[in-house]
């Protein structure tokens, strides 16, 4: 196997940057280095440049989208960061539903970009589902719901959009299929009404994965899903440079409905990169809300 030049590895990293968003800096270079050797050798090619140019080739398409892929990371697990979602559930969501029946709109639409294989977007779909209901418990509404009831009742309209840029994950979120070891944060409780047991896999319920719906989108792109209430973007903007995280959030800015709110990882800020939203925080859950320009 031939090493790599500072040369080459330059190429590869700008190339990457420029598909993606990802930045590769010095703690990750031994990282995308062994993720680069591992696809000389499934490509067969004897050399770095031969690989680079093969990827900015016309051919090349295919392998530039499987290189991407195996330079993900994609841990994730049901309810991560706890407080977020209580915040999220509790405050947001609920606050959301209240002016949204005011104004006699019904529909709710919530984004969860970076979805890995799908633990984040079923998360959130049961948390809208039983605030949906706990709404309607102290709330009536002024007909009755057919039964058994459904998980969002009438004439609300729930989508969540869950989005990543690996066809891999993707595909094994929407299978929506999960072992025992993946399941200890998901309380009996949910796992009851949300989970139906096959063999010794979780499988997420008809009902809970008719609300999510799953897409290929690259942050990278200016062509992003619009008028979202709620954007989640957690542990993914981690992996880009400043740059682009300002990219990024300005681009999450025109993609939230007025008032809208993004959610970022634990070990991700905004501050430094924007003025346009500002910062919700309640039990050490965090949260940005868009800020209005009044004229
Ligand atoms: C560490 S996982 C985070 C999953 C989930 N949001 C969470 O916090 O548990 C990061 C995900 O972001 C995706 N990702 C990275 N760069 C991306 C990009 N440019 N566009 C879309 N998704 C991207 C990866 O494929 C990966 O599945």
């Amino acid at each position: 196997m031939p090493a790599i030049t500072d040369a080459e590895l330059k190429l590869l990293q700008t190339l990457v940057y420029q598909e993606c968003g990802m930045h590769f800096d010095e703690r990750r270079t031994a990282f995308l280095q062994d993720r680069l050797q591992r696809r000389l050798r499934e490509c067969q090619l004897d050399s770095f440049y031969s690989y680079y140019r093969l990827l900015i080739s016309n051919q090349g398409k295919q392998e530039l989208t499987r290189l991407v892929e195996n330079l993900t990371v994609n841990e994730t697990s049901f309810f991560r960061n706890k407080a977020q979602l209580d915040l999220f559930q509790r405050d947001i969501l609920e606050d959301i539903l209240r002016h949204k029946q005011e104004r006699r709109d019904y529909s709710l639409r919530i984004w969860s970009a970076g979805c890995s294989t799908g633990q984040e977007p079923y998360t959130l779909a049961m948390l809208v589902a039983d605030a949906l209901s706990y709404y309607y418990m102290r709330n009536p509404l002024p007909f009755d719901s057919p039964l058994p009831k459904p998980l969002v009742p009438s004439p609300w309209r729930v989508e969540i959009l869950a989005s990543d840029l690996s066809y891999s994950v993707l595909r094994a979120a929407q299978e929506g299929s999960y072992p025992e070891h993946q399941m200890s944060a998901v309380d009996y409780g949910y796992r009851l009404r949300y989970f139906d047991k096959v063999g010794d896999r979780y499988v997420a319920k008809k009902a809970v994965k008719e609300m999510v719906h799953f897409d290929f989108h690259n942050l990278k792109t200016e062509y992003l899903p619009q008028r979202n209430d709620v954007i989640f973007c957690r542990n993914v903007m981690m992996y880009f440079d400043e740059a682009e995280q300002k990219r990024l959030t300005e681009k999450f800015y025109r993609c939230l409905n007025p008032n809208g709110y993004l959610f970022v990882g634990h070990a991700e800020s905004l501050l430094g990169l924007t003025e346009r939203f500002q910062m919700v925080h309640r039990n050490s859950g965090t949260a940005y809300q868009r800020v209005e320009v009044r004229v």
